[in-house]
């Protein structure tokens, strides 16, 4: 503990999904204590040990990255930012909280699984952390055990629809797990892509000797994807449960959710910044470059990204969350050469979000306020994490960040701090960045030197999803 109880933020311009006005805030023992106009007698009356600056800053609440999958296993490796480095990255990257999937291993208790994710996470994480489960085998006693789970505050669980023989589950284990959570406040989240078709054209692009990056693109196809959309939806809707669709990367897959959304049903969709800004142009880059950019759902060609922009202004998609599962190229990625299907698939990124998103906000794609939604206040919601994470409000905890909006920075490996050896974004100029950040009321990024500590960030069980109830 630092030992301040009392900080004070003057002349910033507070940011939240609701609303744009300058303000003072004063934050005690770690929670949001007053919020007031600068300069008047109730603002210049607080007293405080710590004072910030935000003259000429945006005051936003610190990020909730909803999806990251930290030392998480995959295709015979592990990603490799552990709970220490990832939280600390996405302390770096204005980011406050994260959600990770907790793993189910088939033939195990879903109670083995968040055991093992607390035993890594506990003591280690920068920043405050939550945890969904990866339902990888469904059965009479996981589903049993679901309940429990959702009482302790794993309030989601995710299903896949692709990778089969590894946490793929057919239509019967899905439509069941959704009547579980019809029942029982869970909300379903969805891997969406059609894997048993896609084994067998993985299987015949190997034969053909597409044996390169770009053919997983090619053999994950958009098609698959909105099929799997449209199914998980028809079962959601027979279920009678809400359903949110991750990592959406097609055009076809959001028209998909788009038509439930209209029809009135509880149907939600997250993207994430790799499919808003790169494309299958990045698989195609030369020599085995392209494993960089493997992740599933795959990056799709360029003119998806208007539409997924479209979704996020029409609130069709919202959440962008990162889904941040790195893996070294070297060692890592390698592990596909001659094989595209043994590349881990993942992508680094839960550094960067909250500034690819800014850069969104200037180049006219989403307003200030939607920027703060989709990446702060709709995944507190969605994930029965708010007001206390992802506003900025009286008693909400002070997750705040200080972000200039001005300065400029160029993405690089050489200069992020997740532990993984390559950016996919690598040379991007952006502008806008994170200067100080807090976690509950303890400064963790001052003017871009870190002060956090691996420890600091504490579990936190989460409610129901708020947009279902
Ligand atoms: O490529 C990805 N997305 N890797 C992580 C696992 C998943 O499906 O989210
Ligand atoms: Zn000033
Ligand atoms: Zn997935
Ligand atoms: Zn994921």
């Amino acid at each position: 503990m630092s030992g301040v109880s009392r900080t004070v933020i003057r002349g910033g311009l507070l940011v939240t999904a609701a609303d744009e006005t300058y303000a003072d805030v004063l934050i005690e023992d770690g929670r949001v204590a007053a919020i007031a106009a600068p300069g008047t007698a109730y603002a210049r009356s607080w007293t405080a040990e710590r004072l910030l600056d935000a003259h000429g800053k945006y005051v936003i609440p610190g990020g909730v990255d909803a999806h990251t999958h930290l030392e998480f296993p995959f295709g015979g490796t592990f990603s490799s930012d552990t709970f220490a480095s990832g939280t600390s990255a996405a302390a770096w990257g204005g980011t406050t909280t994260i959600v990770d999937f907790a793993v189910q291993t088939k033939g195990h208790a879903l109670r083995e699984g968040l055991d093992a994710w607390h035993a890594k996470a506990q003591g280690n994480c920068a920043i405050d952390y939550a945890f969904h489960m990866i339902l990888a085998d469904v059965n009479d006693g996981s589903l049993k055990e679901m309940d429990l789970l959702v009482a302790e505050g794993v309030t989601s669980f995710k299903l896949f629809m692709a990778y089969p023989g590894v946490f793929y589950s057919d239509d019967g284990q899905i439509l069941r797990a959704m009547q579980r959570g019809a029942r029982n406040g869970a909300l379903i989240m969805m891997h969406a892509e059609n894997g048993i078709a896609i084994d067998v054209l993985v299987e015949q692009a190997l034969a053909a000797g597409r044996t390169d990056p770009r053919s997983h693109g090619e053999v994950r196809k958009t098609l698959l994807e909105a099929e799997a959309t449209h199914r998980a939806i028809a079962l959601s809707r027979v279920a009678g449960c809400p359903l949110y669709v991750v990592h959406v990367s097609a055009a076809e897959a959001l028209a998909e959710l788009t038509r439930a959304r209209d029809e009135g049903l509880p149907v939600f969709g997250e993207t994430c910044p790799q499919y808003l800004f790169l494309s299958t142009d990045n698989l195609a880059e030369p020599g085995f470059e392209g494993a960089k950019y493997v992740c599933s759902t795959p990056l799709r060609p360029r003119e998806h990204q208007a539409a997924l922009w479209r979704g996020l202004r029409t609130d069709d998609l919202q959440v962008v969350s990162t889904d941040h599962c790195p893996f070294c190229f070297v060692g890592q990625k390698e592990l596909g050469r001659g094989d595209f299907s043994k590349i881990p698939n993942g992508l680094p990124g839960v550094e960067n979000r909250m500034d690819l998103l800014h850069q969104g906000v200037l180049d006219g794609h989403i307003s200030r306020r939607r920027w703060i939604d989709i990446a702060c206040a709709a995944p507190a919601r969605m994930f029965g994490l708010y007001p206390r994470k992802g506003t900025i409000a009286p008693g909400s905890d002070a997750d705040i960040v200080i972000y200039d909006p001005a300065v400029r920075q160029v993405l690089s490996a050489t200069t992020h701090h997740m532990s993984v050896d390559y950016s996919a974004y690598e040379g991007r100029q952006l502008t806008g960045r994170a200067e100080t950040v807090l976690s509950r009321g303890e400064i963790v990024i001052d003017q871009r030197t870190f002060t956090g500590r691996s420890g600091h960030g504490r579990y936190v069980p989460r409610g129901s999803c708020q947009y279902a109830q």
